[in-house]
């Protein structure tokens, strides 16, 4: 077994058998010792077995493990076992695995000392964190090669930063895809669209609708139905009342010589292994699934891409089923393993061994087309660079409604920090206390989307009864007091690839109490936030950690490090008031249930 070390500024490179990664980091690094390869001083092993590489390295009883992306665990990830490849995870709940985006990187912190790992490869990694073996953490790579970095740091946000480092800066996200969203499977057809988006606006601002797959015609990328109504009326009707428009877009290119796109596209798609078009099932029947890989391909699906958002209007674009996801009885399942891709240099690589940075290529090449923002399913290490992530099919459920918070402050401290989830929930039954609790719970997620199956109940605003439109109202409101702040985050965030949603630990990395806190989050530096994500409850208790905090509702200042009980219909807490008084000022108009 060759391994090669390289150093520079606080990162280690490791290079086990002249590797060569699919994606080059950004790392430029001296040559050096192998005593380098440890976390902290723990030692970090590598071993070659008939079936792939192995790391390990000793797991301490009181050590946490957090990060690995987006997975649906609480924040604090030692005892889980869990495999990168991304799924369609249709109606997942705590502990289903894997979901769709896959980050290999984890943050272990011991004594209050931090220390990262990244692998970069896109195969089917296992992480196991003390699971088979419980005083270890083990990395199974299933190839007789690899490459993983080790990222020193004296804070959680100094690793976050130099893991941002290497795999590129986070878009910049356009103001308006901070506002609240609106999207349903499907509101159709156009007029009825109007409808919508004018009954929503009576009671909240809508900054953009999603138009989902029944806009097409069966299906086809690039095309409208019939019976859907113009489409350049309802873009001309939206961007009346500054209403983005954002369509969605399967990679799936159906087989079919009348279909412009796939005839473009030939040379351009993955291969079997006889040297043929791959072929597989998805919504459109038999179809083709473009060679992201491939410089040839992305340029020819920019040209695709532009030449929709240019001749239509569009605003910005959804990328779904993008794991990439085929059908096998009726189920979402990963695309054959055996498919091939042709890289920029020609050689042919089995779609197992990239299948999770498709996404990552595909994401890239819709970037490139010039589009502004793009909300994606699936992705991996670096997706953070064109798009922003939601969490897919959750169920409309309490259970899963707090898992969202631990699962996408997890995914945001993986490099990733533009995150959100179907508010209300996608499938099941949302009843309207459930709606009314999720749009506070995400009253500060980045993405702030409201989104629904087909068949499913409606979560609009306007049909709820009026006890709980207020309480939308007030979350809604209370978002948009903090937009100065959230768009100071968001800039944070492309520049330093900080989170910009954290789990508690993520700022208080030294108080034991917080890695296993999953229902409060810190947005930025200064704001605590303790929804409340129980039914039919009025209050709760809320941990503040060490430090001077300020109750905007009770006009109140506390110290920390205890528990303390509040009774505020959303309760949030502020630690440092500089520059927040025109937030504070804002909110004070806010009138809640619990001080009317
Ligand atoms: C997938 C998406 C969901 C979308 C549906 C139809 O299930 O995750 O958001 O509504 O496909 O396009």
């Amino acid at each position: 077994m060759k391994v090669e070390v390289f150093l520079s500024k606080g990162i280690t490179k490791i290079n086990v058998n002249d590797y060569k990664p699919l994606m080059k980091m950004n790392f430029n690094g001296k040559k050096a010792d192998p005593k380098f390869i440890k976390m902290r001083e723990e030692k970090i092993n590598i071993d070659e077995t008939s079936e792939g590489i192995i790391l390990s390295k000793d797991l301490g009883v009181k050590e946490h493990v957090i990060g690995l992306g987006e997975k649906a665990f609480g924040t604090e990830r030692r005892r889980t076992r869990t495999v990168m490849y991304n799924t369609d995870s249709f109606g997942y709940g705590y502990g289903t695995d894997p979901l769709y985006v896959s980050i290999p990187f984890f943050i272990s912190v011991r004594d209050g000392l931090p220390s990262g790992l990244l692998v970069n490869n896109a195969s089917s990694i296992v992480f196991d964190i003390g699971v088979e073996d419980y005083g270890k953490i083990k990395i199974e790579i299933p190839e007789n090669g690899s490459e993983f970095y080790i990222i020193d740091g004296k804070t959680i946000e100094e690793i976050v930063e130099k893991l941002s480092f290497l795999t590129g800066k986070p878009f910049k996200i356009p103001g308006w895809a901070l506002g609240h969203m609106i999207s349903r499977y499907s509101y159709f057809p156009s007029e009825k669209i109007i409808k919508v988006v004018d009954e929503y606006r009576k009671f909240l601002p809508v900054e953009a609708v999603f138009l989902d797959v029944d806009y097409m015609d069966r299906y086809k990328n690039f095309t409208w139905s019939e019976s859907f109504g113009k489409p350049e009326k309802l873009l001309k009707e939206m961007h009346k009342r500054n209403v983005k428009v954002i369509t969605i877009v399967d990679p799936s290119i159906p087989v079919n010589q009348k279909y412009g796109p796939f005839m473009r596209g030939l040379g351009n798609y993955c291969d079997d292994e006889n040297g043929n078009i791959y072929i597989d099932s998805m919504w459109p029947g038999r179809c083709a699934f473009p060679d992201f890989l491939n410089q040839k391909a992305r340029a020819w699906w920019s040209d695709e891409i532009k030449r929709w958002i240019k001749k239509y209007r569009i605003d910005g674009i959804w990328l779904d089923m993008n794991e990439p996801t085929r059908i096998v009885d009726d189920k979402g399942v990963p695309l054959d393993p055996d498919a091939i891709h042709t890289k920029d240099d020609g050689t042919r690589v089995k779609h197992s061994l990239i299948h999770n940075a498709y996404p990552l290529f595909e994401a890239k090449a819709t970037y490139d087309a010039g589009v502004k923002f793009i909300l994606s399913r699936s992705g991996f290490i670096g997706i953070q660079r064109y798009a922003a992530i939601w969490s897919g099919d959750s169920v409309s459920s309490w259970e899963d409604m707090r898992l969202q918070i631990p699962l996408l402050t997890g995914l945001s401290i993986s490099g990733v920090p533009y995150v959100g989830c179907d508010i209300g929930g996608f499938s099941g039954h949302s009843d309207a206390e459930l709606i009314a609790r999720y749009y506070q719970m995400a009253a500060f997620f980045p993405i702030m989307r409201n989104h629904k199956i087909k068949g499913g109940n409606d979560q609009e605003i306007y049909v709820l009864p009026d006890k709980f439109r207020g309480m939308i109202q007030r979350a809604v409101r209370m978002r948009y007091a903090f937009m100065p702040y959230l768009k100071e985050l968001a800039k944070e965030a492309h520049e330093k690839g900080h989170p910009m949603i954290r789990p508690l630990c993520y700022e208080f990395q030294g108080d034991e109490n917080t890695y296993m806190i999953d229902d409060e989050y810190m947005v930025g530096k200064d704001v605590l936030y303790a929804p409340i994500v129980e039914k039919g409850r009025t209050s709760r208790d809320v941990y503040l950690p060490k430090g001077k905090w300020y109750d905007p509702w009770k006009k109140e200042s506390m110290e920390g490090g205890k528990w303390i009980t509040s009774d505020n219909e959303m309760p949030l807490f502020i630690r440092s008031l500089k520059g927040k008084e025109r937030i504070l000022e804002a909110l004070s108009e806010i009138r809640l249930d619990s001080n009317s």
